[in-house]
């Protein structure tokens, strides 16, 4: 995403508006074939995993070569304008591939099928179905609908779907990481985001399911657990059996709990949702991270309140103080809106201020991208000049950088534990993993006999503004 997600390539974390391919094996085992391509958020992947699963229940294998497929699925994200316009691009790339093949179905699932609904129908001609992220369930009637030549919809959203019941099947697999999603919705009504209107009402899912598929994962050899919802904190799920409420701290600890050798990270945290016990939780157990991705948005007061977010810079600071005074060593990442209805440049200046008392580690940034239907575009004026946005932006990025590369010039000399996940990409001849921190380290194999989803403490020597160039101390 050019300069909006500095660093992002060696930080290849998934985030908004990024598509990810998923490596998929076995894909011989069955008769029809689907491909699926993920844009987004985390949570569309981790939709993607419970899609796949019912596709499989009807015999439907993943596949990842798109000429193989009898059934091509874009699981979508609305959050900017150009996240959008790169599935409409993608869309009309795949009109070679309609007709090359008679009965080639293409579908649109996600955020962007609930928010233009039949419209994508009438607006992309060569889509067959679209199916809301509340409506996965009904994807096998849905196709069967589409491949006697109706254009199949649902987009109906749900109070209380959350998938809980299914088993994701994981796409990605590098067999160390995976999501698992326990929420789903947002009631927060940010006047700038699209998401409550794209996902509905905020529900929670059973903690029982939660807790199996994380005990599962761990048993079949995962070592890293990242709990998914657009607002963990306020997770709250009332167990009717013992009439207990299960609160986010609570959850955490249980899933802390499954095993040491099990990483348990979470996202995303809304500033005002966070708790003590919470950050009480994260500091008791050593195995949950010691990373909050805490998004600030604006650093300015009147802009924060047009925004809706709820809560002022200095209640902000205040909360990032009371991370650093019960997780000494905490990472802290944000995301960052510049260039919102009426902001000015005193309004920025704020935002650059903030970044920097909050010292983050790692930031998304974007400019304001007005979204139909939103509170902000009914209620005011997308009134800054895409340039002024720009160079706004320009400013937040090279502030973030200098920000990223102090914070890792910081921890030149110590010695972490790093999850190994891969290989790096840049040389084969070096591993790669993340610190409790979130930070990517990479450091030369030799002939230690490591493997990957191995921990392992390495001491760092140098750094980049987003990775950490350490060696191989021990096991
Ligand atoms: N639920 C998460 C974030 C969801 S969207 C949270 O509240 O933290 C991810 C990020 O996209 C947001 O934090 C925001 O920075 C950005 N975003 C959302 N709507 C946007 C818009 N209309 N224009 C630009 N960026 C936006
Ligand atoms: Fe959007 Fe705000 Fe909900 Fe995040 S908390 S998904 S930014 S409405
Ligand atoms: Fe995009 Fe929907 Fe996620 S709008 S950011 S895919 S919740």
């Amino acid at each position: 995403m050019e300069l909006l997600d500095l660093g992002a390539k060696e930080h290849d974390e998934l985030r908004q508006g990024e598509a990810y391919k998923p490596f998929i094996k076995d894909p011989n085992l069955y008769k029809k074939h689907f491909y699926i391509e993920s844009y987004g958020c985390a949570m569309n992947f981790a939709d993607s995993e419970v899609v796949a699963s019912i596709l499989q229940d009807q015999g439907f294998g993943a596949t990842n070569n798109i000429g193989e497929a009898d059934l091509i699925l874009l699981n979508t994200c609305s959050i900017r304008e150009k996240a959008e316009q790169t599935i409409r691009k993608r869309l009309t790339e795949f009109r070679k591939f309609k007709t090359n093949k008679s009965g080639l179905l293409v579908g649109v699932l996600g955020c962007m099928a609930e928010r233009l609904k039949s419209k994508l129908l009438e607006e992309e001609k060569l889509v067959d179905l679209v199916v809301g992220p509340d409506a996965y369930r009904s994807l096998p009637i849905l196709i069967e609908e589409a491949e006697t030549g109706q254009k199949a919809v649902n987009v109906l959203l749900s109070r209380d779907e959350t998938y809980a019941d299914i088993s994701p099947i994981r796409l990605d697999s590098n067999s160390v990481s995976a999501f698992v999603s326990i929420m789903r919705g947002c009631n927060n009504m940010c006047s700038f985001c699209v998401v409550p209107f794209t996902r509905g009402r905020e529900r929670s899912r059973d903690a029982h399911s939660i807790l199996a598929e994380s005990i599962d994962l761990f048993e079949k050899g995962y070592k890293e657990i990242t709990l998914l919802g657009q607002n963990v904190d306020s997770y709250y799920w009332i167990d009717e059996v013992n009439t207990h409420a299960v609160t986010f701290a609570e959850l955490l600890e249980k899933i802390a709990l499954i095993s040491p050798q099990l990483r348990v990270r979470f996202s995303t945290s809304h500033p005002k949702d966070i708790t003590d016990d919470v950050l009480f939780t994260i500091a008791k157990y050593d195995n949950i991270c010691n990373y909050i991705h805490l998004p600030i948005q604006s650093g300015n007061n009147r802009v924060l309140q047009l925004m809706n977010r709820t809560y002022t810079r200095e209640w902000y600071k205040a909360k990032v103080e009371r991370i650093r005074e019960i997780i000494p060593d905490c990472g802290i990442s944000t995301d960052i809106i510049c260039g919102f209805c009426t902001e000015t440049e005193e309004d920025h200046q704020d935002t650059i201020d903030i970044m920097k008392y909050s010292r983050y580690d790692y930031a998304y940034m974007y400019f304001y991208s007005e979204r139909p239907g939103t509170l902000a575009s009914k209620r005011f004026k997308d009134d800054i000049p895409e340039e002024e946005k720009k160079r706004r932006l320009t400013e937040i990025v090279d502030v973030q950088y200098h920000l990223s590369l102090k914070s890792n010039q910081n921890d030149i000399g110590k010695t972490f534990r790093i999850l190994v996940d891969g290989e790096s990409k840049k040389d084969a001849n070096f591993w790669k993993g993340r610190n409790d921190q979130n930070k990517v380290a990479v450091f030369e194999k030799k002939n230690h006999g490591i493997l990957i989803g191995d921990y392992v403490q390495v001491k760092i020597n140098s750094c980049t503004k987003g990775t950490l160039l350490g060696e191989f101390v021990s096991f």
